[in-house]
Protein backbone atom coordinates (compact mmCIF):
# COMPACT_ATOMS: atom_id res chain seq x y z
CA UNK A 1 0.00 0.00 0.00
CA UNK A 2 1.27 3.58 -1.14
CA UNK A 3 1.52 6.13 1.59
CA UNK A 4 -1.20 8.10 -0.36
CA UNK A 5 -3.70 4.84 -0.28
CA UNK A 6 -5.73 5.06 2.80
CA UNK A 7 -8.00 1.94 3.23
CA UNK A 8 -11.56 2.92 5.27
CA UNK A 9 -12.73 0.14 7.41
CA UNK A 10 -15.57 0.03 9.28
CA UNK A 11 -18.76 1.74 9.23
CA UNK A 12 -19.76 5.55 11.05
CA UNK A 13 -23.06 6.56 10.87
CA UNK A 14 -22.11 9.89 8.71
CA UNK A 15 -18.91 9.46 6.35
CA UNK A 16 -17.44 6.24 5.66
CA UNK A 17 -18.63 3.01 3.36
CA UNK A 18 -17.57 -0.09 4.86
CA UNK A 19 -13.98 -1.55 3.69
CA UNK A 20 -13.59 0.48 1.40
CA UNK A 21 -10.34 1.49 -0.35
CA UNK A 22 -9.58 4.53 -2.64
CA UNK A 23 -6.38 6.17 -3.93
CA UNK A 24 -6.48 9.83 -3.14
CA UNK A 25 -4.07 10.43 -6.47
CA UNK A 26 -6.78 8.83 -8.81
CA UNK A 27 -8.46 11.64 -7.31
CA UNK A 28 -6.40 14.48 -8.35
CA UNK A 29 -4.68 13.09 -11.67
CA UNK A 30 -6.04 15.05 -14.23
CA UNK A 31 -5.90 18.69 -12.41
CA UNK A 32 -4.11 21.26 -14.66
CA UNK A 33 -1.77 22.99 -12.05
CA UNK A 34 0.49 26.00 -12.79
CA UNK A 35 3.57 24.78 -13.24
CA UNK A 36 7.33 26.16 -13.86
CA UNK A 37 9.45 25.45 -16.54
CA UNK A 38 13.57 25.49 -15.96
CA UNK A 39 14.28 28.84 -17.15
CA UNK A 40 11.51 30.25 -15.01
CA UNK A 41 13.24 28.31 -12.13
CA UNK A 42 16.39 29.84 -13.00
CA UNK A 43 15.62 33.36 -13.15
CA UNK A 44 13.70 33.10 -9.74
CA UNK A 45 16.80 31.66 -8.02
CA UNK A 46 19.69 34.07 -9.60
CA UNK A 47 17.74 37.17 -10.23
CA UNK A 48 14.12 38.03 -8.83
CA UNK A 49 14.31 35.80 -5.72
CA UNK A 50 17.83 37.90 -4.34
CA UNK A 51 16.34 41.12 -5.50
CA UNK A 52 12.91 41.09 -3.54
CA UNK A 53 14.87 38.90 -0.55
CA UNK A 54 17.71 42.08 -0.27
CA UNK A 55 16.73 45.32 -1.83
CA UNK A 56 16.35 48.04 0.67
CA UNK A 57 12.65 47.81 2.40
CA UNK A 58 12.51 51.67 1.09
CA UNK A 59 12.98 51.02 -2.13
CA UNK A 60 11.01 47.86 -2.46
CA UNK A 61 7.58 49.74 -0.69
CA UNK A 62 8.25 52.45 -2.89
CA UNK A 63 7.89 50.72 -5.96
CA UNK A 64 5.40 49.06 -4.91
CA UNK A 65 3.36 52.08 -3.91
CA UNK A 66 4.08 52.99 -7.08
CA UNK A 67 3.44 50.36 -9.70
CA UNK A 68 -0.01 50.57 -7.27
CA UNK A 69 0.22 46.88 -6.58
CA UNK A 70 -2.77 45.62 -4.80
CA UNK A 71 -1.30 42.72 -2.98
CA UNK A 72 0.91 44.89 -1.07
CA UNK A 73 -1.49 47.17 -0.12
CA UNK A 74 -4.05 44.26 0.76
CA UNK A 75 -0.93 42.94 2.60
CA UNK A 76 0.14 46.15 4.88
CA UNK A 77 -3.85 46.50 6.08
CA UNK A 78 -3.91 42.68 6.96
CA UNK A 79 -0.81 40.56 5.99
CA UNK A 80 -1.84 37.63 4.63
CA UNK A 81 -5.40 38.04 5.07
CA UNK A 82 -8.54 36.54 2.86
CA UNK A 83 -8.32 39.52 0.85
CA UNK A 84 -4.50 39.18 -0.04
CA UNK A 85 -5.72 35.26 -0.93
CA UNK A 86 -8.50 36.50 -3.35
CA UNK A 87 -6.17 38.40 -5.04
CA UNK A 88 -3.89 35.75 -5.75
CA UNK A 89 -7.01 33.21 -6.31
CA UNK A 90 -8.36 35.48 -9.00
CA UNK A 91 -4.91 35.43 -10.72
CA UNK A 92 -5.62 38.29 -13.12
CA UNK A 93 -3.99 41.25 -11.70
CA UNK A 94 -4.96 44.75 -13.40
CA UNK A 95 -1.44 46.60 -11.83
CA UNK A 96 1.52 46.30 -13.18
CA UNK A 97 3.04 45.96 -10.36
CA UNK A 98 1.06 42.48 -9.38
CA UNK A 99 1.65 41.07 -12.88
CA UNK A 100 4.82 39.50 -11.36
CA UNK A 101 3.60 39.13 -7.88
CA UNK A 102 0.14 37.43 -8.72
CA UNK A 103 0.65 35.92 -12.22
CA UNK A 104 4.90 34.50 -12.08
CA UNK A 105 4.56 34.86 -8.24
CA UNK A 106 5.64 31.42 -6.85
CA UNK A 107 3.79 31.82 -3.94
CA UNK A 108 0.68 33.00 -5.88
CA UNK A 109 0.82 30.35 -8.30
CA UNK A 110 1.17 27.62 -5.33
CA UNK A 111 -1.91 28.85 -3.63
CA UNK A 112 -4.19 28.53 -6.66
CA UNK A 113 -2.14 25.25 -7.08
CA UNK A 114 -3.64 24.31 -3.63
CA UNK A 115 -6.75 25.65 -3.91
CA UNK A 116 -7.55 23.16 -7.22
CA UNK A 117 -6.20 20.53 -5.01
CA UNK A 118 -7.98 20.98 -1.89
CA UNK A 119 -10.96 21.92 -4.23
CA UNK A 120 -11.30 18.49 -5.80
CA UNK A 121 -10.03 16.24 -2.68
CA UNK A 122 -13.20 18.27 -0.91
CA UNK A 123 -15.39 17.34 -3.39
CA UNK A 124 -14.83 13.72 -3.73
CA UNK A 125 -14.78 13.57 -0.25
CA UNK A 126 -18.18 14.95 -0.35
CA UNK A 127 -19.42 12.48 -2.90
CA UNK A 128 -18.44 9.71 -0.76
CA UNK A 129 -19.54 11.22 2.65
CA UNK A 130 -23.11 8.52 3.82
CA UNK A 131 -24.75 11.76 5.24
CA UNK A 132 -27.60 13.50 3.10
CA UNK A 133 -26.58 16.48 2.57
CA UNK A 134 -22.87 16.21 3.57
CA UNK A 135 -22.25 19.08 6.04
CA UNK A 136 -18.57 20.54 5.64
CA UNK A 137 -17.28 22.81 8.90
CA UNK A 138 -14.54 24.86 7.66
CA UNK A 139 -12.36 26.84 10.08
CA UNK A 140 -10.29 29.81 9.64
CA UNK A 141 -12.88 29.93 6.08
CA UNK A 142 -12.57 33.41 4.84
CA UNK A 143 -15.40 34.00 2.05
CA UNK A 144 -15.30 30.18 1.62
CA UNK A 145 -13.55 30.25 -2.25
CA UNK A 146 -12.21 26.90 -1.65
CA UNK A 147 -15.35 24.94 -0.09
CA UNK A 148 -17.55 26.21 -2.96
CA UNK A 149 -15.46 25.24 -5.66
CA UNK A 150 -15.26 21.76 -3.99
CA UNK A 151 -19.45 21.86 -3.56
CA UNK A 152 -19.64 22.86 -7.60
CA UNK A 153 -17.55 20.33 -8.27
CA UNK A 154 -18.95 17.63 -6.24
CA UNK A 155 -21.82 15.50 -7.85
CA UNK A 156 -24.37 15.72 -4.78
CA UNK A 157 -25.33 18.78 -2.94
CA UNK A 158 -23.38 19.55 0.79
CA UNK A 159 -24.05 22.24 2.98
CA UNK A 160 -20.89 23.94 4.87
CA UNK A 161 -20.64 25.72 8.37
CA UNK A 162 -17.89 28.37 7.65
CA UNK A 163 -16.69 29.78 10.62
CA UNK A 164 -14.58 32.93 10.85
CA UNK A 165 -13.25 35.32 13.72
CA UNK A 166 -13.11 38.23 10.61
CA UNK A 167 -16.69 38.89 9.70
CA UNK A 168 -15.33 41.07 7.16
CA UNK A 169 -15.08 38.06 4.65
CA UNK A 170 -18.49 37.70 4.84
CA UNK A 171 -20.37 39.90 2.94
CA UNK A 172 -17.99 39.28 -0.10
CA UNK A 173 -18.23 35.64 0.37
CA UNK A 174 -22.09 35.75 0.29
CA UNK A 175 -22.35 37.44 -2.77
CA UNK A 176 -20.05 34.91 -3.99
CA UNK A 177 -22.23 32.40 -3.14
CA UNK A 178 -25.59 34.12 -4.16
CA UNK A 179 -23.17 33.87 -7.66
CA UNK A 180 -23.13 30.29 -7.60
CA UNK A 181 -26.27 29.62 -6.54
CA UNK A 182 -25.00 28.39 -3.28
CA UNK A 183 -26.66 30.94 -1.16
CA UNK A 184 -29.33 28.66 0.60
CA UNK A 185 -25.92 25.91 1.04
CA UNK A 186 -23.43 27.49 3.16
CA UNK A 187 -24.06 29.57 6.46
CA UNK A 188 -21.34 31.77 7.87
CA UNK A 189 -20.52 31.90 11.65
CA UNK A 190 -18.45 35.20 13.11
CA UNK A 191 -16.34 33.16 15.96
CA UNK A 192 -13.24 31.59 17.20
CA UNK A 193 -12.37 28.14 16.23
CA UNK A 194 -11.04 26.81 19.12
CA UNK A 195 -14.92 26.66 20.57
CA UNK A 196 -16.82 24.86 17.66
CA UNK A 197 -19.70 23.30 19.37
CA UNK A 198 -21.23 26.54 19.67
CA UNK A 199 -21.96 27.33 15.85
CA UNK A 200 -23.17 23.92 15.33
CA UNK A 201 -26.58 22.74 14.83
CA UNK A 202 -25.45 19.39 13.60
CA UNK A 203 -22.21 17.16 13.40
CA UNK A 204 -19.99 17.99 10.54
CA UNK A 205 -18.65 15.29 8.05
CA UNK A 206 -15.51 16.37 7.93
CA UNK A 207 -13.00 19.59 8.50
CA UNK A 208 -11.60 22.24 6.48
CA UNK A 209 -9.15 24.02 7.92
CA UNK A 210 -7.07 25.44 4.90
CA UNK A 211 -4.56 28.47 4.53
CA UNK A 212 -4.67 28.69 8.72
CA UNK A 213 -1.99 26.78 10.20
CA UNK A 214 0.73 28.95 9.11
CA UNK A 215 -0.63 31.74 11.04
CA UNK A 216 -0.61 30.25 14.14
CA UNK A 217 1.52 28.39 16.94
CA UNK A 218 1.60 25.04 17.33
CA UNK A 219 -0.92 25.33 20.45
CA UNK A 220 -3.09 26.91 18.58
CA UNK A 221 -3.31 24.29 15.98
CA UNK A 222 -3.62 21.43 18.73
CA UNK A 223 -6.84 23.69 20.30
CA UNK A 224 -8.40 23.89 17.62
CA UNK A 225 -8.09 20.11 16.06
CA UNK A 226 -9.34 18.83 19.10
CA UNK A 227 -11.82 21.13 19.32
CA UNK A 228 -12.88 19.79 15.99
CA UNK A 229 -12.50 16.50 17.07
CA UNK A 230 -15.12 16.81 19.86
CA UNK A 231 -17.80 17.63 17.05
CA UNK A 232 -16.45 14.57 14.71
CA UNK A 233 -17.55 11.23 13.55
CA UNK A 234 -14.85 8.43 13.95
CA UNK A 235 -13.65 7.95 10.68
CA UNK A 236 -14.33 11.66 9.78
CA UNK A 237 -12.03 13.35 7.86
CA UNK A 238 -9.74 16.61 8.11
CA UNK A 239 -8.48 18.51 5.48
CA UNK A 240 -5.36 20.77 6.47
CA UNK A 241 -2.04 22.26 4.39
CA UNK A 242 1.99 22.24 5.09
CA UNK A 243 3.78 24.93 3.94
CA UNK A 244 7.53 24.36 2.38
CA UNK A 245 9.78 27.36 1.71
CA UNK A 246 9.88 26.41 -1.33
CA UNK A 247 8.45 29.64 -2.38
CA UNK A 248 12.11 31.05 -2.08
CA UNK A 249 10.59 34.72 -0.90
CA UNK A 250 9.85 34.43 3.12
CA UNK A 251 12.88 36.74 3.57
CA UNK A 252 10.47 39.19 0.89
CA UNK A 253 7.26 38.30 2.68
CA UNK A 254 8.44 39.44 6.21
CA UNK A 255 10.09 42.46 5.46
CA UNK A 256 8.08 44.17 2.96
CA UNK A 257 4.68 42.44 3.41
CA UNK A 258 4.77 41.99 7.63
CA UNK A 259 4.12 38.68 6.45
CA UNK A 260 5.37 36.41 9.06
CA UNK A 261 4.78 32.89 8.33
CA UNK A 262 4.87 29.56 10.23
CA UNK A 263 6.69 26.83 7.90
CA UNK A 264 6.01 23.45 9.07
CA UNK A 265 6.41 19.80 7.04
CA UNK A 266 3.78 17.44 6.13
CA UNK A 267 4.48 15.30 9.10
CA UNK A 268 5.61 18.16 11.85
CA UNK A 269 1.66 19.40 10.82
CA UNK A 270 0.58 15.17 11.11
CA UNK A 271 2.56 15.25 14.74
CA UNK A 272 0.47 17.66 16.33
CA UNK A 273 -3.06 16.21 14.91
CA UNK A 274 -2.41 12.99 15.86
CA UNK A 275 -1.83 14.38 19.77
CA UNK A 276 -5.57 14.92 19.62
CA UNK A 277 -6.21 11.66 17.92
CA UNK A 278 -6.06 12.19 13.69
CA UNK A 279 -4.73 9.25 11.93
CA UNK A 280 -4.44 7.80 8.23
CA UNK A 281 -2.80 10.89 6.47
CA UNK A 282 -2.63 10.92 3.31
CA UNK A 283 -0.13 14.02 2.09
CA UNK A 284 -0.23 15.24 -1.82
CA UNK A 285 1.92 17.73 -2.61
CA UNK A 286 0.99 20.87 -5.47
CA UNK A 287 3.80 20.97 -8.61
CA UNK A 288 6.05 23.72 -7.00
CA UNK A 289 6.59 22.06 -3.77
CA UNK A 290 5.18 24.91 -1.73
CA UNK A 291 2.19 23.42 -0.22
CA UNK A 292 0.85 19.56 0.75
CA UNK A 293 -3.07 19.14 1.13
CA UNK A 294 -3.00 16.71 3.37
CA UNK A 295 -6.22 14.56 4.60
CA UNK A 296 -6.47 13.04 7.85
CA UNK A 297 -9.03 10.65 9.77
CA UNK A 298 -10.51 10.78 13.21
CA UNK A 299 -9.81 7.14 14.62
CA UNK A 300 -12.42 5.35 15.75
CA UNK A 301 -11.38 4.51 19.80
CA UNK A 302 -13.58 1.67 19.31
CA UNK A 303 -11.52 -0.07 16.97
CA UNK A 304 -8.34 -1.80 17.75
CA UNK A 305 -5.57 0.06 16.30
CA UNK A 306 -4.03 -3.03 13.75
CA UNK A 307 -7.78 -3.94 12.87
CA UNK A 308 -8.52 -4.56 8.81
CA UNK A 309 -11.77 -4.71 9.83
CA UNK A 310 -14.03 -7.76 8.84
C1 LIG B 1 -5.27 33.49 5.32
S1 LIG B 1 -6.95 33.45 5.68
C2 LIG B 1 -7.40 31.97 4.84
C3 LIG B 1 -8.79 31.96 4.34
C4 LIG B 1 -9.22 30.66 3.65
N1 LIG B 1 -9.16 29.54 4.55
C5 LIG B 1 -8.38 30.38 2.42
O1 LIG B 1 -7.51 29.51 2.46
O2 LIG B 1 -8.61 31.05 1.39
C6 LIG B 1 -6.93 32.87 7.37
C7 LIG B 1 -8.25 33.13 8.07
O3 LIG B 1 -8.22 32.46 9.35
C8 LIG B 1 -8.97 33.23 10.25
N2 LIG B 1 -8.63 32.81 11.62
C9 LIG B 1 -7.43 32.84 12.24
N3 LIG B 1 -7.52 32.32 13.49
C10 LIG B 1 -8.82 31.94 13.68
C11 LIG B 1 -9.55 31.34 14.75
N4 LIG B 1 -8.97 31.03 15.93
N5 LIG B 1 -10.87 31.10 14.58
C12 LIG B 1 -11.48 31.42 13.41
N6 LIG B 1 -10.85 31.99 12.36
C13 LIG B 1 -9.53 32.25 12.48
C14 LIG B 1 -8.59 34.67 9.91
O4 LIG B 1 -9.55 35.60 10.37
C15 LIG B 1 -8.50 34.60 8.37
O5 LIG B 1 -9.70 34.99 7.75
Amino acid sequence: MTEAEVVLQGANPYTLTPTWSIRMEDWVADIEFERQGLLHRLLKTTVTNPLANHLPVGLLKALLRFGKSELAAANWVDPGGWRSMVISYDGRPRQIADKLLVSGGTMSMALRNRKRLASRLLARLIDSAVSDPPHVLCLGAGPGHIIMDAMNQAQRDAIATLVDLNPETFEYGRRQAERLGLSESVRYVQGDAREVEKYLDRPPDMVKMLGICEYLEDSEIVDIVASAAEVMPPGGPIVFNSLSKAHGTDRFFRRIFGLHMIHRSPVELQTLMQQVGFADFNSIPEPLGVYHVIVGRLKDENQPPDSKGP
